[in-house]
């Protein structure tokens, strides 16, 4: 982390759990937690959660976040949401590109891009995900694979837009799995996002913008991952269901 330079990030990915009462439990039990912290703290839960997080978190400086969004502004798109819906409702945030997206869901690097824009547009921070598959890694092509998604995911952004972007580097193979990036992988990956941005934008700009690492991070190896000079943060699926563990994570941001 540099938090002389740029804002830090630990946000939770609930995925698809969690029912309304469900969220209120688990953010209930956040909120003594993030009293008092100096990073920025989001829980993304489902669409059906948003609405009671908000209601939830009030008073709080724990902000809320979707997994999702569309990119048109609205129209004939069943099942969508658009980015003005959720920034009514009081959303701030909203993870795009997730690997389970783009592996489940047909997510390309041209849709991220148009989500992400689209969600810029309307005031949301984006949670941008990229990150190698097994098989690349394994092949040494990670730098490409990553600095080819940084490219695409980010075409035609302008410097301001690219650094109000979160960029969450997620290698597939450490998500749900357990297999956590070791902090030299996760610190190097974060890394050469930020030099792709710099060669982009210039330094000034790549500095400026918050990395997370994504992958299996959980109470006992976040303050190590977060020591790494270009890790930023944090997007947490599995440990972020439970208070505990977040709450050691986000103490780990904070040290
Ligand atoms: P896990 O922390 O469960 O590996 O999930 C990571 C993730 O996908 C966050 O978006």
């Amino acid at each position: 982390m540099n938090k002389q330079l740029r804002k830090v990030v630990i946000a939770g990915n609930w995925k698809m759990n969690k029912t309304r009462p469900e969220a209120i439990e688990l953010i209930n039990q956040i909120k003594p937690l993030a009293d008092n912290v100096s990073c920025e703290i989001v829980v993304c839960v489902p669409y059906t959660a948003l609405e009671t997080a908000i209601q939830a978190v009030k008073g709080t400086n724990i902000k809320v976040g979707a997994q999702n969004v569309h990119f048109e502004k609205s129209g004939a798109f069943t099942g969508e949401i658009s980015a003005d819906m959720l920034k009514e409702l009081g959303v701030d945030y909203v993870i795009i590109g997730h690997s389970e997206r783009r592996q489940y869901f047909g997510e390309t690097d041209t849709t991220v891009n148009k989500r992400t824009k689209a969600a810029l547009q309307a005031g949301l921070i984006p949670i941008m995900c990229v990150g190698e598959l097994l098989e690349e890694r394994e092949a040494d092509i990670t730098e490409e694979v990553v600095s080819r998604q940084i490219k695409l995911d980010m075409a035609g952004f302008t410097a301001d837009e690219v650094k109000k972007t979160v960029i969450a580097y997620e290698p597939v193979w450490a998500i749900g799995t357990g297999k956590t990036a070791t902090n030299e992988q996760a610190g190097e990956a974060c890394g050469l996002i930020r030099n792709v941005i710099a060669k982009l934008h210039g330094k000034d700009v790549a500095d400026a913008v918050t990395i997370q690492y994504g992958g299996s991070m959980n109470a006992q190896n976040a303050a190590d991952l977060l020591k790494q000079e270009d890790v930023d943060g944090g997007l947490i699926g599995g440990a972020s269901l439970k208070a505990e563990d977040f709450g050691i994570i986000i103490k780990a941001a904070n040290t």
